[in-house]
């Protein structure tokens, strides 16, 4: 399908999508989308999130810092979420889901991710930004490569996750 983007330089933004700070509005569409199971094959979340679970973390978030939440919008629809947090090992961490799936592949993520990215290293002077994933994930891996990370380990039968200790890849961006 093809999809207008703006270029913003190294990264096309895809048209009508936008990443905004999280707003109390943005967690009803949020909450359902988790237990709906949009990203259930590919989240290290546990589900359900209740929607208590998520105002407190936002609110968490917005009143000690320790957390950037931000939603990803589609012609003012919520689409997605992703994260900035307290990091695994060093720097900050990110973490992302599209619950659209008419969404995914159309370079949503890639803008995502890379607007993080900048958050990460010019707001929060981070000099790495870390995450782990599914290593069968591979439009994943293929997105954050494509935004500048790197794998650098296989976390060997380190989550449980539909009924089986799973790998998880690990990879960062260092600037
Ligand atoms: C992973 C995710 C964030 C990526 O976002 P996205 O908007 O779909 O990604 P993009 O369109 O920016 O890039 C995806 C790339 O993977 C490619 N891709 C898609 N499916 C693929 C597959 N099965 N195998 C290999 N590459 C694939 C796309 O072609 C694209 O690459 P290209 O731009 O070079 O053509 C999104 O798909 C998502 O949220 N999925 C469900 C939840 C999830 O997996 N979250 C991440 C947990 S770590």
């Amino acid at each position: 399908m093809a999809v207008a983007r703006i270029d913003l330089g190294s990264v096309s933004r895809p048209a009508g999508v936008r990443v905004v700070a999280r707003a109390q509005s943005h967690i009803p569409a949020i909450a359902a989308a988790f237990n709906r199971g949009d990203v259930a094959e590919s989240t290290l979340y546990h589900l359900p999130r209740s929607h208590v679970a998520l105002s407190a973390g936002y609110e968490g978030g917005r009143r000690h810092r320790t957390i950037r939440n931000f939603t990803i919008l589609r012609h003012k629809s919520v689409v997605g979420v992703c994260s900035l947090f307290a990091p695994a090992f060093a720097g900050v961490q990110l973490a992302i889901a599209i619950f659209d799936a008419a969404s995914r592949g159309l370079g949503v993520g890639r803008f995502a991710v890379s607007t993080l990215c900048d958050v990460a290293f010019d707001e929060l002077h981070a000099g790495r930004v870390e995450l782990g994933t599914y290593p069968d994930n591979h439009a994943a891996i293929r997105c954050y490569e494509a935004c500048g990370f790197s794998r650098e380990a296989l976390l060997r039968s380190s989550i449980y996750h539909n009924g089986a200790w799973r790998d998880l890849l690990w990879m960062a961006h260092v600037r």
